[in-house]
């Protein structure tokens, strides 16, 4: 069977990521698991980001049909590249000047006009797969006449709130101001009576005509344009709002959480970590792996932001506080780049005694972590997150609780979702005053409500497991795709 595969022609997809961590992360385990399957897959980052991932190599010795390339983000080499608050420059010159280089290497990949020496052996491109914040791509694609599936690397429900903005605006339920935030929205079918106004995706919040709420809004109505949806999740955590998307899309394909997914395709119980690593902009500290292995099972709070949200000192400090004062050991990720760069002149000022002896007593301080590894570790307990989709998925596959401190983009409606609908954490949204963070993480990891929340967080992580199973829906989803993507060898 196997050898039989291997003689069919095998597609040649061209993978397109957004270019922040986020998203390149699920789209290079995306790439893995279209390779594992006998797939070509070219996956095209940024220059920038190209040379951050270092392992390419051995990504792709372990997946010998996966090969990188990469592509001008037509930005200075000094640009910081940093989305907070170069957004709109970042996307501005994505479109207008990654966009016609894109073209130039779908034609050169679909006349197999080779673009480098690895290309010798590439089949003709047959499709492209997209990040769906990067829909100039389909344009390219459509000059070229390949077809085009797009990604979304956040959540359905978060999806379908963004294809819904157009209506929401329309009605005068979007943009609101802070004295509304309490109102309930009642433009995004299937969710009304859950969402707040503060709990729509944060372009939301933005002035009229604010551009990089132009900017979701025109992504979230060209994606339609897109032959097929994936989307980093499963249908049994995620089914009625999967259902409501599918009215927009021809397919969808739910094949999460892929970083699961592709532990258990391969099944190599190491894979997950090195791939994991592998996709990474930054180097991990795996100094706090050792520090977690000297806590008791279950007493950990992790702390991490993702790799986008910025605080102020004031915010840092407050969590600082709330963090000390509640008594559980912490794993805390400070990012080199996390103050906003407004405030860096003030990063260097002393810093209160208790919490430096707070934090020599308990705590771990990291620049960057291997997360997946850290939620997995017996020794955490409770994740105080910023609720980007990938760390709420990765905490759901570990059955860690969740405390959300959720800032931009879907990290609003993703941590409605975990403390209102799946009841697998608590919503902390707009605020970090040190005596409620203080609360909270009691809350977390000793209150009444721990042991309901436990129990919810593990019935979800044993749903995932089944899942990514050889039985389950993510599995299955993941054949129809590699199917569909054979029909469309050129
Ligand atoms: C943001 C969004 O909020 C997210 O929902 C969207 O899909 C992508 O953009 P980000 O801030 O990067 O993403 O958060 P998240 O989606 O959680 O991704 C962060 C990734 O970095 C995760 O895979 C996480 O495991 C990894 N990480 C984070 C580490 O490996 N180490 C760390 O110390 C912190």
């Amino acid at each position: 069977m196997e050898t039989e595969m291997n003689l069919q022609p095998q597609p040649h997809v061209l993978l397109f990521p957004f270019p922040v961590q986020g998203h390149i992360k699920p789209m290079l385990t995306l790439a893995q698991l279209l390779c594992h399957s006998g797939i070509h897959v070219t996956f095209v980052n940024t220059e920038h980001n190209h040379l951050l991932l270092t392992q390419r190599e051995a990504l792709s010795a372990r997946f010998p049909t996966l090969h990188f390339h990469s592509i001008s983000d037509g930005l200075p080499s000094d640009h910081p590249r940093s989305l907070n608050p170069y957004f709109i420059d970042i996307v501005t010159s994505l479109r207008s000047k990654t966009g016609p280089l894109l073209h130039q290497l779908l034609v050169s990949l679909t006349s197999k006009t080779d673009v480098d020496s690895a290309a010798d052996q590439l089949p003709p491109l047959s499709c492209v797969i997209t990040d769906g914040l990067m829909c100039f791509a389909i344009d390219a694609a459509d000059k070229v006449g390949i077809q085009v599936i797009a990604v979304r690397t956040s959540s359905a429900c978060s999806v379908w709130c963004y294809l819904c903005v157009p209506k929401l605006i329309e009605e005068g339920q979007a943009p609101f101001g802070d004295e509304e935030s309490d109102k309930m929205v009642l433009g995004v079918p299937g969710m009304e009576y859950i969402l707040r106004r503060r709990d729509l995706p944060s372009i939301c919040r933005a002035p009229t005509n604010h551009t990089v709420r132009q900017f979701f809004v025109e992504e979230h109505i060209a994606i339609t344009r897109a032959s097929g949806l994936i989307l980093n999740t499963f249908d049994e955590l995620e089914s009625s709002v999967l259902s409501h998307i599918a009215s927009k899309f021809p397919k969808i394909y739910a094949i999460g959480p892929l970083h699961a997914l592709l532990q258990s395709r391969v099944g190599d119980d190491d894979l997950s970590s090195s791939s994991a690593a592998a996709a990474s902009l930054r180097r991990e500290d795996r100094r706090c792996m050792m520090w977690l292995d000297s806590q008791e099972a279950g007493s950990v709070i992790f702390v991490s932001y993702g790799s986008l949200v910025k605080l102020t000192r004031v915010q840092l400090l407050e969590f600082w506080h709330g963090l000390v004062n509640s008594g559980s050991p912490f794993l805390w990720v400070i990012r080199s780049d996390v103050l906003h760069s407004t405030e860096v002149e003030h990063a260097n000022r002393v810093t209160p005694v208790e919490l430096e002896m707070g934090t020599k007593e308990r705590g771990f301080i990291v620049d960057w972590a291997p997360q997946e590894e850290v939620l997995a570790h017996e020794a955490v307990g409770g994740f105080l997150t910023h609720s980007g989709w990938n760390s709420t998925l990765q905490a759901i596959w570990a059955g860690v609780p969740m405390l959300c401190w959720p800032q931009l983009a879907d990290q609003q409606v993703n941590s409605r979702w975990v403390g209102e609908v799946w009841k697998i954490g608590v919503d902390m949204k707009d605020t970090c005053d040190r005596a409620t963070v203080e609360t909270m993480i009691k809350a977390l990891m000793h209150g009444e409500e721990r042991e309901v929340i436990s129990r919810a967080v593990d019935q979800y992580a044993k749903s995932a497991r089944t899942s990514v199973g050889e039985a389950g829906s993510s599995y299955h989803n993941l054949e129809t795709l590699i199917s569909d993507l054979r029909t469309l060898v050129i």
